[in-house]
């Protein structure tokens, strides 16, 4: 089971955000897609989830269009995401939150959910009872009847990965899951992300905390200015002298920052030796 980039293109008007893009995620292993703002990582996950449409180029998955798809029919393909910016039901509970996600899935049994009140409740348990058991791995059961715009901004991070568990999918997609968390609470979620590695399912990361990445991740593609610019393991990526133009600028650039860090160390030399 693999999901497949063929020839990716996304246009919003004269924009090109992403500009023939190929590339293969395997299942089992935990993909990041790093790159300065704007490079068009979330343009990755909006198309794959079905949010944006794709201006050329297909998606798959085993093989399978998923561009072709509407929306939740993606997500019945076992497609689930997160957002950059959270985006919880909050007047709900944090167990509410997780409780909705199984409806638009079990339609076919609510006409006997409704005609047989025992199925009904033992069905509602069941659902309950798997979702008390994701807020515990997440550690959020003590959140579970509080409303999930009440909770601390780290818990409700956590929370949005909680929900996109709940169909148990196939393909994980999770935008920039580090952002606004502390040192404390982004080694904590590096934890449970690598917990959530399983031989079945294909995770995408985009992230912009390089010590989340590079300890989490199996491989890492590079985005910049909509082009793939580099793919590989984290030791890779790390010595491409590609992605460290593409972080810190031109050749020129790098040529500057080195000579002001050299100034700068100079300077601190002399300082240091008119203290002594
Ligand atoms: N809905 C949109 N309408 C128009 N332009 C967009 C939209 N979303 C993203 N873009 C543009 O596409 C490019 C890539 O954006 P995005 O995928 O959000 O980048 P990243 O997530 O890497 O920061 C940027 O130039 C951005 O301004
Ligand atoms: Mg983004």
């Amino acid at each position: 089971m693999t999901l497949a980039f063929q020839n990716l293109r996304k246009q919003y008007g004269d924009v090109v955000a992403i500009d023939d893009v190929s590339a293969n995620f395997a299942p089992g292993m935990i993909h990041g897609i790093i790159g300065p703002n704007g490079a068009g990582k979330s343009t990755l996950i909006n198309m794959t989830a079905g949010s944006y449409t794709v201006s050329g180029g297909s998606i798959s998955l085993d093989g399978k269009r998923l561009d072709r798809l509407k929306k939740y029919e993606i997500a019945n393909s076992g497609v689930s995401r997160t957002y950059q910016n959270i985006r919880l039901f909050d007047q709900m509970t944090a167990l509410e939150n997780l409780e909705v996600c199984f409806y638009p899935r079990e339609v076919a049994g609510t006409l006997k959910e409704v005609l047989w009140p025992p199925y009904a409740s033992a069905r509602h348990a069941r659902r309950r009872e798997k979702c008390l058991e994701i807020l515990r791995f997440f550690d959020l059961q003590g959140y579970a009847d509080a409303e999930a715009g009440s909770l601390p901004y780290g818990r409700q991070r956590m929370l949005e990965i909680a929900r996109a568990l709940v169909c148990n999918p196939r393909v994980l997609l999770l935008d920039e899951p580090a952002a606004g968390l502390n040192h404390h609470e982004t080694t904590e979620l590096t934890a449970k992300l690598a917990a959530l590695r399983s031989p079945e399912r294909v995770m995408i990361v985009v992230e912009h905390d390089m010590d989340l990445v590079m300890t989490l991740c199996d491989n890492i593609i590079v985005m910049h200015h909509g082009k793939l610019l580099f793919h590989g393991t984290p030791a890779e990526v790390q010595a491409s002298s590609d992605v460290q133009l593409a972080y810190l600028g031109t050749a020129n650039d790098i040529d500057d920052i080195r000579a002001a860090a050299q100034d700068r160390r100079a300077q601190l030399g002399i300082r240091a030796r008119r203290r002594s």
